[in-house]
């Protein structure tokens, strides 16, 4: 089913860049990838200068230092071109080359009124959610041919399919979600045109993680998704480990796919069945976890 070797450090060595890597998701990515062994280079805008700020590039890359884990932490901006190219070059040369990608940055994932969108929120929004990966790809293209196979996974949503049963749920989030389909369409493109090169290209859904948290902490009372997940360290293997598998695959794995953390080892992966608690098992299959 695959060709990854089933080691402790699958990607021992491999150079991954993690875009929007300062906080959340992107922060648990970092950690799990270098827990794989991979060489991570942690991106986004909040460089910091205490280790022990939560939301800063210093905090994720100290944190995993400490348990002896390579993640180096580079300030760009996504949506400055000539930063993006710049960032990849220096990482190629500094780290002798690139073998993966995960496109995690976001701008405007919060629901918004789908009136009179600004042209500028507008703008970014595209600029970070579609042209960055474009552009890291891009850049890195000549790194991603020249190892032993390269891998690109995109970070989407749910909020990228039909609105219709998920519609009420969706509501909000036009732009978001527009930005995630065309995510969607540029990793079935990439994937057919650079599989002869060995670089696979595959798209996964997080899951909603507020929703994810209320329901196994059993959170009912009144609080925002925001300080639901304040302050929370996400589990690393959960969200981590099909981001890790899907770094390591070749196209003769996996390549063109659109994913769902939530399926990892059940419907795609490694041959396994993953071990859940029974409060996790319980609520896999509930339908508010997969909206979004
Ligand atoms: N959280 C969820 O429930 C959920 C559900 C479905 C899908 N997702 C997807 O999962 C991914 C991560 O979500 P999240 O909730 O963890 O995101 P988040 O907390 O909003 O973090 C977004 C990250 O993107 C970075 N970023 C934003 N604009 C940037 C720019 N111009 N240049 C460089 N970096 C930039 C931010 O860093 P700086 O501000 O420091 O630059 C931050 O690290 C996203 O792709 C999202 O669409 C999340």
């Amino acid at each position: 089913m695959t060709t990854q070797q089933h080691t402790d450090r699958p990607l021992d060595g491999k150079v991954v860049l993690v875009s929007g890597a300062s906080r959340r998701l992107g922060r648990t990515y970092a950690h799990a990838l270098a827990r794989a062994g991979a060489r991570v280079v942690a991106l986004a805008r909040t460089l910091g200068d205490d280790p022990a700020q939560m939301g800063t590039l210093r905090e994720v890359e100290a944190s995993a230092r400490a348990q002896g884990l390579d993640v180096t932490a580079r300030r760009v901006d996504l949506t400055d071109e000539d930063s993006v190219r710049g960032v990849v070059e220096d990482v190629a040369r500094e780290l002798g080359g690139i073998d993966g990608i995960v496109n995690n940055a976001v701008a405007s994932s919060e629901r918004m009124e789908c009136r009179g969108i600004s042209q500028q929120v507008w703008d970014e929004a595209f600029a970070v959610n579609v042209r960055a990966p474009y552009l890291l790809v891009d850049s890195a293209l000549p790194y991603l041919r020249a190892g032993d196979g390269g891998s690109v996974v995109n970070i989407t949503s749910l909020a990228a399919g039909p609105t219709g049963k998920g519609g009420g749920a969706h509501a909000g989030l036009l732009l978001y979600g527009l930005t995630k389909s065309a995510l969607n369409r540029l990793t079935s493109w990439y994937a057919a045109e650079l599989a002869d090169d060995g670089i696979a290209v595959n798209a996964i859904s997080p899951g909603d993680v507020s929703v994810y948290l209320r329901t196994v902490n059993d959170i009912t009372e009144e609080r925002s998704n925001r300080e639901v997940v304040a302050g929370e360290q996400l589990d690393e293997d959960f969200w981590g480990a099909p981001v890790a598998w899907l770094i390591g695959a070749r196209p003769t794995d996996l390549t063109g796919e659109v994913l769902h953390t939530y399926t990892f080892g059940e419907s795609w992966g490694p041959d396994r069945t993953r071990e859940l608690s029974p409060a996790l098992s319980d609520i896999l299959g509930r339908d508010n976890l997969r909206a979004r």
